[in-house]
């Protein structure tokens, strides 16, 4: 049942001493889940297993056991729990039966002979301990610190060829079957867990999240378990593909609060939302470009000089009855700020002003410097993630002018007004509708809300793991 249990814990498909941006808990809950699709998950594929060969000699008599397929698995609910010693997961399962058909074969010398067999294992317990780490490149790894299994009883049923007389000896055999069988569990859990394993190694720790950026998410340190849940904290960083430039600034710890009653939390920090302006930022990609068109049509105001004469007199005659433009661009990367129940965003940016000449060449105008505060925000509802914005505040000072000076109030409260009436409205309209929680091929989270604490947001949620077609692929 781990891999069910390790897909929890790899939900985003996710070394010196950095803080997590992004941390995940998986409790009990979650684990409990996790085995519970994972153990219906097996019972399913073991009714497909072809069990190895079991070979031996008794009372000289060479017999290989073969072909054997389970025709019958009864498959008691395991238990899982975490392990503190040892950062990781035990797991039992105690009363399996299994039923089995196959062949059998014998050879004394040069006499052969074989016939078909039906065979029963009862009382099969297992105990399997697992450790989980990280790998030199911020992998989550797996590895068994502790197998035991033992087996209660073997009954086995031959037929075909001499298994009359063999019949009589089934009692000789019966034991060193039952070993061999109890001497090959362990091993055979192992080498399933050597493909966990190797399915781990082949995983991404950075994803292209498109053209511009890329999402780091090895993680930070060895997964840590208290007893009741495993806490795993990610790198949680976007960089500039292009740049590959690490933000100026650090992540900051912070502490999730317990929440055995969802399957896990994901904490999710600012520096992560702050490192995605900053890769955004450093490719230039913070500025447009605004012209008359873009402007409502029901709008007196238009974004022409002769409308703007009524904020700064002297345009109009200076240049009059041209369009204009205004280019504004971040000049430094929007800083987010979360608080408990609200998050904070300030953009400081410039704009450069200019009149579209008849003939089509831009004429300078005068720039301005613009602060911009805004607070929001975000919840879960029907599985999206939703916001709305508003703005707190807005200042306007002109940085240089080719037109002379002039007052900007008029202008700042003009700005204000687009603001309210015409982004805002468009913008919550936007985030009103959500964008859908992390939905990956094989998980899926439903029943999540949303915490804004100082520093960070935690969304506590259960998830669905779906497991029909497979892992991994
Ligand atoms: C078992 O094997 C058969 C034939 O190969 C296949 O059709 C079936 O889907 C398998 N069942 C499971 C549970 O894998
Ligand atoms: C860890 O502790 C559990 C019980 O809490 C015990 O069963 C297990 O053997 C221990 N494992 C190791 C490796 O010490
Ligand atoms: C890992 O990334 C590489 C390159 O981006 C990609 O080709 C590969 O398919 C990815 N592997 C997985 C398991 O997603
Ligand atoms: C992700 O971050 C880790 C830790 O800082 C670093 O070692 C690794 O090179 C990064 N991976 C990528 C693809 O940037
Ligand atoms: C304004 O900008 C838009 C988008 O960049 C463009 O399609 C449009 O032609 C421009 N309008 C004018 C009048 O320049
Ligand atoms: C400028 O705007 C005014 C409305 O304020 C409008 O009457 C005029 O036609 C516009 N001029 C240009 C060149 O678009
Ligand atoms: C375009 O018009 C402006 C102002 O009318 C003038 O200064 C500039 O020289 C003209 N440019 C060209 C290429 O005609
Ligand atoms: C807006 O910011 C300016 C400059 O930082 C400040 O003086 C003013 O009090 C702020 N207004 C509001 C409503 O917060």
């Amino acid at each position: 049942m781990f891999p069910s249990v390790i897909v929890l814990l790899t939900l985003f498909s996710c070394t010196h001493g950095e803080n997590p941006a992004i941390q995940l808990t998986l409790t009990n809950k979650g684990l409990q889940y996790g085995k519970h699709m994972g153990a219906g998950w097996i019972q399913e594929k073991l009714e497909n297993v072809t069990f190895p060969d079991i070979s031996g000699k008794v009372l000289g008599i060479s017999y290989t056991l073969t072909g054997m397929s389970v025709q019958k698995c009864d498959f008691p609910e395991p238990t899982v729990e975490f392990t503190a010693n040892v950062t990781g997961l035990k797991a039992s399962i105690s009363g399996l039966n299994i039923a089995l058909s196959g062949w059998w074969r014998t050879r004394l010398g040069i006499i052969h002979d074989g016939g078909s067999l039906n065979m029963a294992v009862f009382n099969v317990d297992v105990t399997h301990e697992v450790e989980l780490g990280k790998d030199p490149d911020g992998r989550l790894s797996v590895s068994t610190v502790d197998c035991a299994a033992s087996v209660g009883d073997v009954n086995m049923d031959f037929s075909g060829g001499a298994s009359w007389i063999f019949r009589s000896f089934v009692r000789y055999y019966k034991s060193h079957v039952k070993d061999e069988i109890q001497r090959n569990i362990c091993p055979g859990v192992q080498a399933h867990m050597k493909e966990l394993e190797s399915h781990l190694q082949a995983m991404n720790v950075s994803l292209d999240v498109d053209e511009i950026l890329s999402f780091n998410f090895s993680l930070t340190g060895e997964p840590v378990s208290d007893g009741s849940s495993v806490n795993m904290g990610f790198k949680g960083e976007f960089t500039n593909f292009h740049t590959h430039e690490d933000p100026p600034f650090d992540a900051q710890p912070f502490t999730m609060s317990k929440q055995p009653g969802y399957m896990l939390t994901i904490g999710l920090s600012e520096y992560t939302l702050n490192s995605a302006s900053y890769g955004f930022y450093t490719d230039g990609l913070l500025q447009t470009l605004i012209n008359d068109s873009m402007i409502p049509k029901f709008s007196p105001v238009r974004l022409n000089t002769t409308s703007m004469g009524e904020f700064i007199p002297q345009l109009p005659k200076l240049y009059p009855d041209l369009l204009m433009t205004l280019q504004v661009y971040a000049t430094q990367a929007p800083v987010f700020s979360l608080q408990a129940g609200v998050g904070k965003l300030g953009v400081l940016a410039a704009v450069k002003t200019s009149a579209i000449a008849k003939n089509g060449t831009k004429i300078p105008l005068f720039n301005l410097n613009l602060g911009l505060k805004f607070s929001g925000k975000m919840w879960t509802s029907g599985g999206n993630l939703k916001g709305s914005m508003m703005m707190d505040n807005l200042t306007l000072s002109l940085a240089s002018t080719e037109v002379g000076k002039f007052e900007t109030v008029a202008l700042e409260n003009l700005m204000k007004q687009g603001m309210k009436m015409v982004v805002l409205p468009s913008l919550n309209a936007k985030l009103g509708k959500g964008i859908m929680l992390p939905r990956m091929k094989k998980a899926k989270l439903v029943n999540s809300v949303l915490k804004m604490e100082k520093g960070f947001v935690e969304i506590s949620s259960d998830a669905q793991v779906y497991l029909k077609d497979g892992l991994f692929d």
